[in-house]
């Protein structure tokens, strides 16, 4: 269950923070509700309570963690902290299982990173932008030209209705701004498979979504004999499945968290 605040949101150009968590508090119960008559569950069918508890905007997470505790200490079942971007890797192994060593390409509206995993729940980043996250890029570039918030899907869809020069033109623009983050992102990944001599590449985050970016890894990947692995659309985004994903290795590493577990921004 998904519940998206982008209409909210896109009057502001942007995720206002405090109607952000005031939207969370409305809805963490209706969302829970939604799950268990969705899949004819009850509480006594889970095994572990899993939460986003960073990185990310703070009101929000705490809300999550508030809620998630609050399950644990009622029902007695065990907590398992999962981190936000551990999630979106994990997106991958609701694809097929993930093959080790691997670098996974993190990109979305708070990571561009670069991270090594030689088996599983084990992250090392290896690399990762000095800059602005791409998706916060994308973003960016969305606004200055006029197009609403989220502004990533839609420069991604413009990009593919343009051609790469130099006119001003909407098209054109998106088209040579996505040629360009799509060159620098895929080439400094080929090179990190190389010096790591990793023939895995995994693929995480909203950005992942990106039609040009997929095209562009799949060639790639395909010339360097690379085994690519991309999550299907809906778990590229924020998702709780991708989180539960991350929980399940989570819990079998034994990795829990007690009723001081606290919600952490960056
Ligand atoms: O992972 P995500 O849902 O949230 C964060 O953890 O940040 O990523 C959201 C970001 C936004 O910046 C959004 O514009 C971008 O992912 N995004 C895209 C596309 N779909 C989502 N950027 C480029 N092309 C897309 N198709
Ligand atoms: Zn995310």
């Amino acid at each position: 269950v998904v519940l998206s605040q982008i209409d909210i949101h896109k009057n502001y150009g942007g995720v206002v923070p405090e109607i952000a968590s005031r939207n969370h508090i409305e809805n963490i119960t209706i969302v829970l509700e939604e799950l268990l008559s969705k899949t004819n569950l009850t509480m006594n069918d889970i095994t572990a309570i899993a939460v986003t508890y960073g990185p990310g905007l703070i009101g929000s997470l705490l809300i999550g963690v508030q809620a998630a505790k609050t399950m644990a200490l009622v029902t007695g079942k065990p907590l398992v902290p999962v981190h936000h971007i551990a999630g979106h890797i994990y997106a991958n192994n609701l694809e097929g299982r993930l093959q080790f060593p691997l670098i996974a390409l993190v990109v979305s509206g708070g990571h561009t990173e670069l991270v090594y995993m030689k088996e599983d729940y084990s992250f090392e980043r290896i690399g990762g932008t000095l800059d602005d996250a791409v998706g916060e890029c994308y973003d960016k570039v969305a606004k200055v030209i006029g197009l609403e918030y989220p502004g990533g899907p839609k420069v991604d869809k413009l990009a593919h209705q343009g051609k790469v020069t130099y006119d001003i033109n909407k098209e054109d623009l998106c088209a040579t701004f996505q040629h360009n983050v799509t060159e620098v992102i895929a080439k400094k990944t080929m090179h990190a498979l190389k010096e790591y001599h990793v023939n895995n590449l995994i693929v995480a985050g909203g950005v992942s979504a990106n039609a040009g970016l997929r095209e562009r890894l799949e060639k790639d990947c395909k010339e360097n004999n690379i085994n690519l692995s991309i999550p299907r659309i809906q778990y590229c985004t924020d998702n709780a499945t991708m989180i539960a994903a991350a929980a399940y290795f989570a819990y079998k590493k034994n990795i829990f968290a007690d009723q001081t577990l606290n919600a952490v921004a960056t």
